[in-house]
């Protein structure tokens, strides 16, 4: 059986951009950034996207690429059986992330229905807290799940390419309609001053805590540590320059990320409710509480939680695609089987998940940040010490002249910079 590949190079571009674009940028990224001095928490994100962000993503790409596997399968093939746990931890943090992902999509799709119906909007703090943890959100999680594995099992091209390709375009102009709409809102101008404004004294004092959110937020949202960008680089079938491509998916990652910011945080303010502290729920309240206050709410609502909806598909499919891959390529299973194979044990850690505050809160602020970040160093210090000189290799491969001239550097900082700063943060957090 060959191997399944992107039918064009766009297509894996903007299967990356989906993958990389999701709730990680417009509710985790608020969430974190509201709980961790608002612009401060944004400049040292910024700063890590460029430093560690696109680096370890051109470093999961590499791996990908070079082995056509799994995430398993290519350390197997890359460094013999002794590296295979490299794979085991990827396969582990994409069902970590997974379970909590999927929860929050489930309260997604909720929210996209109910702005409908206008079900929130008398008592948006209310509702939040009937629906948040229980069998409905047990329900939803698994709604959403489902949705997730009838692409995927559609393959890599006909379901994963062709979806995202819809997508994430569908995305942009969405998120870009909400931002001019939101920008005539009274109350706006405060919005943008909250994400902009510098808070150095909070920064200072606060720097450690915010240093190690950062890290694993810029992680989280390149979609790196998990295998999820391994695994769709393993579908390249030509000779392209990964450093450009992890570029250009890292920009648009961050460009809409901003742009989705532009939305969020005016809205908020414009009805004078800050981000505030109260967790990962709290946006889902401000939001809700927002659409119902506001002419064309329901309308509004729909729009914006339908395109988080498809941000949040687009990235749960990335992380499917990793247990997917492996469970076809090491286990000889169909494509159909291990889709509903890897769908069924996270309807169960998802569900477990989805009816516990407890566990949910520890998998998405902590363990995720955690084996992302193990991940990522074990893929780090593999390009850089068992790879070695055949990573620089598949870096240059296709590349111009520019991509050339910054492998050296590139290299450096993947076999031995960044290791020594996740391992950093990784003690730290
Ligand atoms: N990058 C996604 C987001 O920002 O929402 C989350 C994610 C996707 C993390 C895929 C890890 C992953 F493998
Ligand atoms: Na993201």
């Amino acid at each position: 059986m060959t191997r399944a590949t992107w039918r064009t190079r766009i297509g894996f571009i903007l299967a990356a951009v989906g993958s990389a674009v999701g709730l990680g940028n417009v509710w985790r990224f608020p969430w974190l950034t509201a709980e961790n001095g608002g612009a401060a928490f944004l400049v040292l994100y910024l700063a890590l996207i460029v430093a560690v962000g696109v680096p370890g993503l051109i470093g999961e790409l590499v791996i990908g690429r070079r082995s056509g596997r799994n995430p398993v399968g290519a350390f197997r093939e890359l460094g013999g059986d002794r590296f295979r746990f490299l794979g085991a931890i990827a396969l582990l943090a994409a069902a970590v992330v997974l379970s909590f992902y999927s929860v929050v999509g489930g309260w997604i799709l909720r929210y996209t229905l109910s702005s409908a119906t206008g079900a929130y909007f008398a008592a948006p703090g209310e509702y939040f807290a009937a629906i948040d943890y229980g069998l409905g959100a047990v329900a939803f999680h698994a709604a959403f799940l489902f949705a997730t594995v009838a692409v995927v099992h559609l393959g890599v091209d006909r379901g994963i390419e062709a979806s995202t390709t819809l997508m994430v375009p569908g995305i942009v102009v969405l998120l870009g309609g909400l931002a001019v709409w939101v920008a005539t809102l009274p109350g706006a101008a405060e919005g943008y001053a909250f994400y902009l404004s510098l808070d150095v004294g909070y920064l200072r004092e606060n720097f450690l805590d915010v240093l190690v959110a950062a890290a694993g937020q810029a992680l989280f949202t390149l979609s790196v540590g998990a295998g999820a960008m391994l695994t769709y680089a393993s579908y390249l079938g030509e000779d392209r320059s990964l450093a450009a491509d992890g570029t250009l998916i890292a920009v648009l990652n961050t460009a809409i990320g901003v742009l989705a910011g532009l939305v969020v945080f005016p809205l908020l303010f414009s009805l004078g409710v800050s981000p505030g502290q109260g967790g990962p729920g709290a946006l889902f309240v401000s939001l809700a509480g927002a659409f119902g206050d506001l002419p064309y709410g329901r309308i509004v609502g729909v729009v914006f939680f339908g395109v988080v909806l498809l941000a949040a598909l687009s990235s749960a499919i990335s992380i499917l695609e990793v247990l997917v891959s492996y469970l076809i390529d090491e286990h000889g299973r169909s494509r159909l089987q291990a889709t509903l194979g890897a769908g069924g044990l996270l309807l169960v850690t998802g569900s477990v998940a989805a009816a516990s505050p407890a566990v949910f809160g520890l998998l998405a602020d902590t363990i995720a940040n955690l084996v992302l970040t193990a991940g990522l160093i074990g893929f780090l210090l593999f390009d850089g010490w068992v790879l070695g000189r055949l990573a620089r290799e598949e870096f240059e491969r296709g590349a111009g002249r520019l991509a050339r001239l910054v492998s050296l550097p590139w290299y450096v900082a993947i076999a031995v910079a960044l290791p020594v700063f996740l391992a950093f943060t990784f003690v730290t957090g």
